[in-house]
């Protein structure tokens, strides 16, 4: 079977894509620093992913090293071709994610997002591997009239993270066009993925306090933390809240399949594609969905908006359906019944 290279797949879509993948019968170098995530992780994989007849436990490789690493990435790429199994493709999670800290220390962004980038595709290239899926996000586009965005909308990132998320972007762009009959390209721009796989095995695991809305929600339901603050009720919106395209994590891991795998039987390519769900729920709705489906009660307060937030952002996620045939199942109660799930198995993450 195709072996594959899986940078970050430790971390919380890396893993779950991680389970998927191994499923279909791929072979993986998971390529982390772990620096946002636990080595923990992959035993987990491991233990989902494995049956007593055909164990997956040798078709997961676990490397811990830095992107920034060049003769790290050269050598995986050389031992595989030595070992007359080269990697044919690459899925390109590893990067830094926290819109604050990427305003903080824009330097380190910029560093391990791009020039970890940088090192990838020099590799690549240097070992004839030219098949990559990389994380791309909702978060480069800017401002726009519309309700669902296509991905033809208008581009602007506001802070640092999503400007390295569109430099990758464009590098992309200017790699394949240097040789557009050698290189396959996807890049996927997430909406907001939440839920863990139904196993309860794996999930998100952020470090310290959680920027975004679903880690503190199941947190503040578990009592780690003592209420939810949302952010703005007098938004335009139906009840004043804002409005997010929240994607299953499993439904977002089966886009990346399809993706390489479309990618591996077409003609050399550069796609861009949305990875939601189209349908829009309010933090309001998202709170109460949660607490029914869980048959709990959480304490929540409203402050002022935070900055930087937009009413709407939606998946116009037309382009992935047609071209991926991907059929994102999974419905808020499933991703608030999955996230809660692992958040009770591990009250403490991976720890
Ligand atoms: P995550 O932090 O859980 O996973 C990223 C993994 O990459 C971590 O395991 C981390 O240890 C590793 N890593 C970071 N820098 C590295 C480096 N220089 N070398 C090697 N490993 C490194 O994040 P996630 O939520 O799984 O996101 C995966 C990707 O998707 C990221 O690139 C992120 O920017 C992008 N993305 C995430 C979201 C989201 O809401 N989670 C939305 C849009 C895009
Ligand atoms: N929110 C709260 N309280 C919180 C956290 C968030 O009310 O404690 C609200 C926010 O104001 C926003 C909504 O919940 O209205 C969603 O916020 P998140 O931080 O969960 O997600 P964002 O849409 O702001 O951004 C996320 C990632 C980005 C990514 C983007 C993709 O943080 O990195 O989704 O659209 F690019």
């Amino acid at each position: 079977m195709k072996r594959l290279l899986i940078t970050g797949g430790s971390g919380f879509i890396g893993s779950h894509t991680c389970v998927v993948l191994l499923k279909q019968g791929y072979e993986l170098y998971v390529l982390d620093s772990h620096c946002n995530s636990h080595p923990k992780v992959i035993d987990r994989v491991v233990k989902i992913t494995g049956d007593e007849e055909s164990s997956t436990i040798n078709k997961v490789f676990l490397i811990e090293g830095d992107l920034r690493d060049q003769n790290l990435l050269n050598k995986l790429f050389s031992d595989s071709i030595y070992q007359g199994k080269p990697i044919e493709g690459v899925i390109h999670f590893a990067g830094l994610k926290s819109v604050q800290e990427s305003t903080a220390n824009p330097l380190l962004y910029w560093d391990s997002n791009v020039n970890g980038s940088i090192n990838l595709l020099r590799s690549m290239d240097q070992f004839d591997c030219r098949t990559i899926v990389f994380s791309s996000s909702a978060t480069i586009y800017g401002a726009s009239k519309k309700s669902f965005l296509p991905e033809t909308s208008p581009i602007n990132p506001l802070n640092p993270y999503g400007q390295t998320k569109l430099a990758v972007e464009k590098l992309l762009r200017d790699v394949f066009k240097s040789s557009p009959n050698k290189w396959r390209i996807s890049n996927l721009r997430y909406f907001n993925p939440i839920g863990a796989h139904s196993s309860g095995e794996i999930g998100e695991d952020p470090l310290g306090i959680p920027n975004n809305l679903f880690p503190f929600i199941t947190q503040v339901a578990a009592g780690r933390r003592e209420k939810l603050t949302i952010f703005g009720k007098d938004w335009p919106t139906l009840d004043g809240t804002c409005i997010r395209d929240y994607i299953h994590v499993m439904d977002l891991a089966e886009g990346h399949l399809l993706a390489l795998e479309c990618l591996l039987a077409e003609e050399p390519q550069l796609m861009n594609l949305n990875l939601g769900t189209g349908l829009g729920t309010s933090v309001l709705e998202l709170v109460n969905t949660f607490q029914s489906v869980n048959n709990l009660e959480m304490p929540y307060e409203f402050a002022s908006r935070r900055k930087g937030d937009v009413p709407q952002i939606i998946a116009d996620n037309s382009m992935a359906l047609s071209r991926l045939h991907w059929n994102p199942s999974r419905n808020l109660e499933d991703m608030c019944r999955d996230g809660w799930k692992w958040q009770t198995l591990n009250p403490k993450g991976y720890l």
